[in-house]
């Protein structure tokens, strides 16, 4: 046979289904081979004894180099897709941002182009839909037909934010069109009417981001969406869902038996509204959307995540640093750029808090960081798990390693992250993208723009 690039030895492989001790054989970029002493040589051999070899992760939700807020997210495609590689994960899939005039094909051309040349690992675009209307709409199976299966639109945020209508229409093309339409779902009148009282009132400290915003302004939207979804006869996913409220419209939807799928965030998992109120302005490092939520969100979120309600885990990665971008915000917390970084840590904190803190099980965690999203996102079997002929992306995690994060071992491009000081047990050693090891050990060995554009398929419903 042909020469293979490279052999994991005896490593424990994990799917979403099943652990087992396995040797693994590589070549062009692919899976050849799984199975027990493969007899065969490679250019390379990798002995992968007492380490769990997962698929690598899928990021659904990332915004690099994305305009917004009055700046841009401080990671490029090339800085950003290092930092993923050093955490484990091997493909994002992020944000087209439509803008204001522009057709879908001049913003998915837009982002292809800033990926270009630059992305270490492989990566797909959501199209976010801002400025609707039926040439937009007529626009939406063709984009389909190229590989972006998928859509976002927001519910809040000025210059972003669609109207009811709007989102109603979108859902009864994607249907019709094998597409899935994303939402952000915040009620923007809500906000709005808050953020102006607040801000009426003085109370301008990065706090009042989170108390403009309450729990309640999410579900509302949640609902409005599923109802929507509903009445398009649409299948619905749900990025970054927050807090405890929310997760039960989805549960109702879902008992319901609507194709109503979610993902939430590392930190809607690990983080909560105190972090507003640290001093000097630093609270702002955690001004993203939604909020976090009081610590009561926290173990329902993990429970979800268990018992299946909740299908998927992804960062929302969109970093702005805190000196010169947050800062913007010192006199009104209105002006605190929205986000916070997260690509890097994912795994680690999946890995090293929620399976070695038994929350759940390393098979779900596989399940929620790349099968799951995978499959909504129409990658499956390509990417997402470990099988004879899948993309040879895959993590190394050796679960006798402990690590307190720190800012400094990290690579994402800003000055800080929102999980210094977190204790983790378990560790990604090796990340392996496309057949190549691109990360060991926290260094990144791949080469910038290497990664491919992945053309994606209709939604898998989970
Ligand atoms: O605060 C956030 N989440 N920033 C990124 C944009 C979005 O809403 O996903
Ligand atoms: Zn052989
Ligand atoms: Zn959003
Ligand atoms: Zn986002």
């Amino acid at each position: 046979m042909e020469e293979l690039d490279l052999i994991l030895k005896e490593g424990q492989i994990v799917t979403a289904s099943d652990i087992y001790t396995a040797d693994l054989a590589i070549s062009d970029g692919k899976i050849r081979l799984i199975g027990s002493h493969l007899d065969c040589t490679a250019k390379k051999i990798v002995n992968a004894k007492g380490k769990y070899v997962l698929p690598g992760g899928i990021d659904v939700h990332t915004h690099l180099d994305m305009p917004f807020g009055g700046t841009v997210a401080s990671d490029n495609f090339e800085t950003g897709t290092i930092a993923a590689a050093c955490g484990g994960t091997t493909t994002i899939v992020d944000f087209a941002i439509q803008p204001q005039g522009a057709t879908l094909a001049e913003t998915a051309a837009q982002w292809q182009e800033k990926a270009a040349g630059k992305a270490a690992i492989d990566y797909a675009f959501h199209i976010a839909i801002t400025d609707m209307n039926d040439a937009i709409m007529k626009e939406m199976p063709q984009a389909i037909q190229s590989g972006y299966s998928s859509f976002k639109l927001f519910m809040t945020y000025d210059g972003f934010r669609v109207t009811d209508d709007t989102l109603l229409k979108a859902l009864k093309i994607a249907k019709e069109q094998g597409g899935l339409v994303c939402v952000h779902a915040e009620n923007y009148y809500i906000i709005d009417y808050l953020v102006k009282q607040f801000k009426a009132e003085n109370k301008n400290e990065p706090i009042y981001h989170a108390l403009s915003r309450p729990n309640l302004a999410e579900a509302e939207a949640v609902n409005r969406a599923i109802t929507m979804a509903k009445l398009a006869g649409a299948p619905l996913y749900i990025v970054h869902l927050s807090c405890r409220e929310s997760l039960e419209e989805l549960k109702r939807a879902r008992a319901l038996g609507l194709p109503v799928m979610a993902e939430t965030c590392p930190q809607y998992l690990l983080l909560d509204e105190d972090k507003y109120r640290e001093p000097d302005f630093a609270g702002a490092k955690y001004v993203m959307s939604p909020p976090l939520r009081h610590k009561e969100s926290l173990e329902p979120l993990w429970k979800g995540l268990k018992n299946g309600d909740l299908q998927a885990v992804a960062t929302d990665h969109c970093p702005f640093f805190f000196q010169g971008q947050k800062e913007m915000g010192r006199g009104f917390f209105g002006q605190i750029p929205n986000g916070a970084p997260g690509v890097e840590t994912r795994m680690m904190l999946l890995f090293g808090i929620g399976v070695s803190g038994k929350k759940i099980s390393l098979q779900k965690m596989v399940e929620i960081t790349a099968t799951n999203p995978a499959k909504i996102f129409g990658m499956y079997p390509r990417k997402g798990t470990i099988a004879v002929g899948s993309d040879a992306d895959l993590v190394l995690f050796d679960p006798a390693r402990s690590l307190t994060i720190i800012k400094s071992i990290l690579h994402e491009h800003v000055d800080y992250t929102p999980y210094e000081g977190f204790n983790i047990q378990g560790y990604p050693v090796m990340t392996i993208a496309g057949g190549k090891i691109v990360a060991e050990n926290g260094t990144f060995t791949g080469k910038a723009g290497t990664g491919n554009f992945i053309k994606r398929s209709a939604p898998v419903l989970i």
